[in-house]
């Protein structure tokens, strides 16, 4: 077809556009739909406590995500930064997930187990007690605010709608095992959840039976605890 009469005839040129987007789209979307690792839970994934629940309500209402992200993407830098690249599976349980690019502040993908409740409890409140050149805002009135009863249920209730494999009886507990927290100890359960899931160990037999459990742990840890002579020799230098 002649160039000119496409770019002359703006009718065209906009079916046409949307004809080509549309097949970019196509090609790189559906093959996602069919791939395992981008449509079932990752293994290992752990199902959010009620109370972890009500923390990233939290995390999403405060608009944390406006400063952080939650994707480690896979160039070096960022592995040796943050930790293994995020997979979607990650993502399986989280309406609406966290993926994105806006990065004021580091990429929380992986800041579960970095840092103790105490420290989170103290940046929250105030960042620059604890980071003295931090710039994120401080949510203190998180401390106070205490759940409410029926507010873990309600939102366990929608996460199932879209597909979160909650159950009745997790959803008649969560009261149990939220009202006496503050949203401020939800947000930072949550966080600490934010890490590779771990895959289930592998023999459940072995970890059921206490003396396998120990005795190899301490054969292996016996060197390193220096207290004979020979190992600490090794192991001072
Ligand atoms: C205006 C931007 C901004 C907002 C909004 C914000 N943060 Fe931050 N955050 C930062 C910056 C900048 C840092 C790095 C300095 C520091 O550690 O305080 C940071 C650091 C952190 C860290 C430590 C990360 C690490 O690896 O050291 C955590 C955890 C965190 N923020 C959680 C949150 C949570 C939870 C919220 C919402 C309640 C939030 N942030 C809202 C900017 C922001």
């Amino acid at each position: 077809m002649n160039h000119d009469l496409i770019e002359r005839n703006v009718g065209l040129m906009a079916v046409l556009t949307a004809v080509a987007i549309s097949f970019g789209g196509l090609v790189e979307i559906v093959p996602l739909m069919n791939q395992k690792s981008a449509t079932e839970p990752a293994v290992g994934l752990p199902m959010r406590t009620a109370l972890e629940v009500v923390g990233r309500e939290v995390y999403l209402r405060e608009g944390c995500y406006n400063c952080h992200s939650q994707q480690v993407r896979s160039l070096a830098e960022e592995v040796l930064r943050y930790g293994p690249a995020s997979q979607a599976g990650e993502s399986a349980w989280d309406h609406p997930f966290q993926w994105g690019s806006k990065r004021t502040g580091p990429d929380l993908a992986r800041v579960g187990g970095r840092y103790s409740e105490e420290w989170h409890r103290l940046h929250l409140t105030n960042p620059r007690d604890v980071v003295p050149e931090s710039n994120m805002p401080g949510y203190p009135w998180l401390n106070k605010a205490k759940v409410e009863s029926g507010e873990a249920a309600a939102m366990m209730t929608a996460l199932r709608r879209v597909g979160v494999p909650f159950t009745d009886q997790d959803i008649a507990a969560a009261d149990a095992s939220t009202v006496d927290h503050t949203h401020m100890e939800a947000l930072i359960a949550y966080l600490q959840t934010l890490k590779v899931p771990q895959p289930p160990v592998a023999s459940p037999a072995a970890a059921e039976t206490p003396a396998a459990d120990t005795a190899q742990p301490a054969a292996e840890a016996a060197p390193a605890d220096a207290t004979s002579a020979e190992p600490a020799a090794e192991a001072k230098p």
